[in-house]
């Protein structure tokens, strides 16, 4: 982050912290940062010159970032710290972890450093896997390494290839080492390292400057007030450049996602992999890494030439990242879904009438929806949330389109490097579009030769840039790490994409027409299930203090089953499993007893008579039953009462997961704030897993 606008020593400060809080989501196991003070760093370089007067503060702390906010005010009070230097462009790195190596403590907290003077700093997202050999090499050469993460090879990496080189032209040149790029140092260390990253490199070595870069990690650069530029939607360097008088202030961010910069501004780059962007003198530039490229004969790096990217314009609104009147980011997303399943359909959905078919139009897919509706077999790929939301809708896929649908985790795909062919479609089902494991199965897919479609709510995600082609969910920038509104999105979407596939197909046109007539009517019924809340507050009483509950469901709602049971598990913390009813009597039937709290989902669909017989088994055995079924219809599943009953309301059997995961979401929602757990950040979890 760049400010040259408030030499008030606070307002940089503010803008990082700030720029946290919006990706706490993401992380939230330790935090830190890095700023300037003025001072003697006490550095010298390698011609023994003193370094320039300024030296690079690090904080870092375990937990929460207003537990970071404090401690680095306590500091920069307490020692009046001159954070109002000299310079025109000021330069801060900060960082919220969610731990991949190592226990989160300050020490394990990013930035890390090469070591003594903080000559390099860096702050992380993704795994660096090759570390280890890296920091054997680095030990040799007389690194000590203070922290246990993979990260802290890159700074002392950094320090020593900056060293290295400096040597080398110094040998060379006879002129100590000028030449030497901030960015040449970063491509050099990029060459030797593997994994996923985004990194931001500071140095002190390199006053004012910033080197970002990235592979496989989220990455973007936000721009405020980039003058005449903005007009045309791309700029060159040479135009971001600061007009050294009398020019428009600028502010530039790097942040792994748009939450953190939507408040400064809505113009980004989404920074593709494999480029490095180079901030300096208040510009930047743009460099493409190119992999394997060696360095030349003279022992210099090549000089890649500086490209031109277009910016994009966000279409995300502050408030979407606020919490408004809600007590938890969960409670927010779970009560806007009226909304987001509007977005979602918004200006997709033909009503029919005069010479207008009704029907659906998803602009992302419809050069391809013959490809797909050819296609051998389609694929549904995901993780978590994202592959129940597949597993909703795979029947509808497979009854209008009549191709066979197979679902898989992205992991397991990979474990298995299971066989994917041309005459394939693969769908990948991701929220952030950024997951590492469904991003590497787009990678094994695409190798493989198959039509790779995305389903995301993050427009210039990898996945989203990744497929071929697509829907965007647009449910709105979800924040609580337990999808909820995302899910229901992605569902609609994907019926959405369904009825695209059936619409050649006459004998299914009025079981379509019945479905978008639903659709229509879906925000309203979602509505009116959400006034179960407070009933399902007090079953959340009833159930607070259980160590276990069973979700049964089956057909459509089997994905409710899991869905729900993953919802209970990941924010309240009480063991829950979904299972699939037809399954009941192969193992789960001996849990069964008096006390252990059973959820039966049995609302109108084709196999709802064989879940009244599931519930009268289950009732034989005197199992303490909660009954989610449709209106109406709770003497007809529960003749002999002694169930606890929750009607919802009807719609076509293939939207109901929709309707019938609104009740588990506020039971979910409800049980953790009554065990007293983080509805927001559940412990281990993260939102985006952009790590295997
Ligand atoms: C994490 C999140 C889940 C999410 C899953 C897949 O586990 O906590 O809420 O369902 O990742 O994420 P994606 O962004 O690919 O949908």
């Amino acid at each position: 982050i760049n400010c040259n606008v408030s030499r008030e020593r606070r307002h940089i400060l503010e803008v990082l912290f700030n720029g946290l809080r919006r990706l706490e989501y993401r992380g939230y196991d330790s935090a830190g940062i890095s700023i300037d003070a003025d001072g003697d760093g006490g550095l010298t370089d390698l011609r023994g010159l003193a370094m320039p007067g300024f030296c690079p503060l690090v904080f870092r702390e375990e937990g929460k970032i207003e537990k970071l906010v404090t401690s680095v005010y306590k500091e920069v009070n307490e020692t009046d710290l001159d954070l109002d230097y000299s310079f025109m462009n000021h330069a801060g790195i900060a960082h919220t972890r969610w731990a991949t190596h190592g226990p989160p403590s300050p020490r394990n907290g990013h930035p890390q450093s090469s070591g003594k003077g903080n000559e390099f700093l860096v702050v992380h997202n993704g795994i660096i896997t090759n570390f280890m050999v890296l920091k054997e090499t680095l030990l040799r050469h007389g690194f000590e390494f203070e922290s246990d993460t993979d990260t802290e090879v890159i700074p002392k990496l950094a320090k020593f290839v900056h060293d290295s080189l400096m040597e080398e032209n110094k040998a060379a040149n006879g002129n100590g080492g000028k030449d030497i790029q901030f960015s040449q140092v970063v491509m050099e260390v990029m060459r030797q390292i593997e994994g996923a990253y985004a990194l931001i490199f500071k140095s002190p070595h390199y006053p004012n400057e910033l080197v970002a870069c990235k592979c496989g990690s989220p990455l973007l650069l936000g721009v405020k007030e980039v003058g005449e530029a903005e007009n045309r939607g791309v700029f060159a360097e040479t135009e971001l450049r600061l007009a050294k008088e009398g020019g428009k202030p600028k502010e530039f961010y790097f942040a792994s996602d748009a939450s953190a910069v939507v408040e400064h501004t809505k113009k980004v780059m989404v920074i593709e992999d494999n480029e490095v962007v180079h901030f300096r003198n208040g510009a930047v530039q743009i460099y493409k890494f190119e992999v394997g490229k060696a360095r030349t004969a003279s022992g210099g790096l090549p000089r890649p030439a500086s490209i031109e990217r277009a910016l994009s314009i966000l279409e995300m609104e502050v408030e979407q990242i606020k919490k408004g009147n809600y007590d938890h980011y969960m409670q927010k997303e779970i009560h806007e879904q009226p909304d987001s399943l509007t977005t979602t359909m918004r200006g997709r959905l033909i009503r029919g009438g005069g010479d207008k078919v009704k029907g659906v139009l998803l602009g992302g897919l419809k050069d391809h929806l013959k490809t797909i509706r050819r296609s051998r077999r389609i694929l549904f790929i995901g993780c978590g949330t994202s592959y129940h939301a597949g597993l909703a809708t795979r029947a509808l896929v497979e009854e209008l389109s009549g191709v066979p649908v197979t679902m898989e985790l992205a992991s397991d795909l990979l474990d298995r490097q299971g066989p994917i062919y041309r005459e394939d479609t693969a769908f990948f089902v991701s929220q952030s579009g950024e997951t590492a494991d469904t991003l590497q199965a787009l990678e094994y897919a695409k190798a493989c030769g198959a039509l790779c479609v995305g389903v995301t709510n993050t427009v210039g995600s990898a996945i989203a840039r990744g497929t071929h082609c697509g829907v965007h969910i647009n449910a709105g920038c979800e924040i609580g790490v337990a999808s909820t509104k995302a899910y229901t999105s992605q569902i609609a979407a994907m019926t959405m994409m369904a009825l695209a596939l059936g619409e050649d197909t006459l004998s299914s046109r009025n079981r379509r027409e019945a479905i978008i007539d639903d659709l229509f009517n879906l925000p309203n019924m979602v509505e009116e299930v959400l006034k179960l809340d407070s009933d399902m507050k007090v079953l959340a009483q009833e159930l607070m203090d259980e160590q276990s509950l069973l979700v049964f469901g089956r057909g459509y709602n089997y994905a409710t089953a899991l869905e729900g049971a993953l919802k209970v598990k990941e924010v309240a913390l009480m063991h829950s499993e979904g299972i699939l009813a037809g399954e009941m009597k192969h193992g789960p039937l001996a849990l069964v007893d008096e006390t252990l709290p059973i959820i039966v989902i049995a609302t109108r669909d084709a196999t709802c008579s064989k879940q009244q017989s599931v519930i009268q088994q289950l009732q034989a055995r005197k199992g303490r039953l909660i009954v989610i079924c449709s209106k109406g219809d709770a003497n007809v599943m529960c003749p002999n009462g002694g169930c606890r009953v929750i009607e919802v309301p009807q719609l076509q059997d293939c939207l109901q997961p929709i309707i019938n995961i609104v009740p588990f979401q506020l039971l979910a929602y409800h049980l953790t704030v009554l065990r007293g757990f983080n509805v927001d950040q559940p412990r281990n979890l993260a939102k985006s897993v952009t790590t295997s």
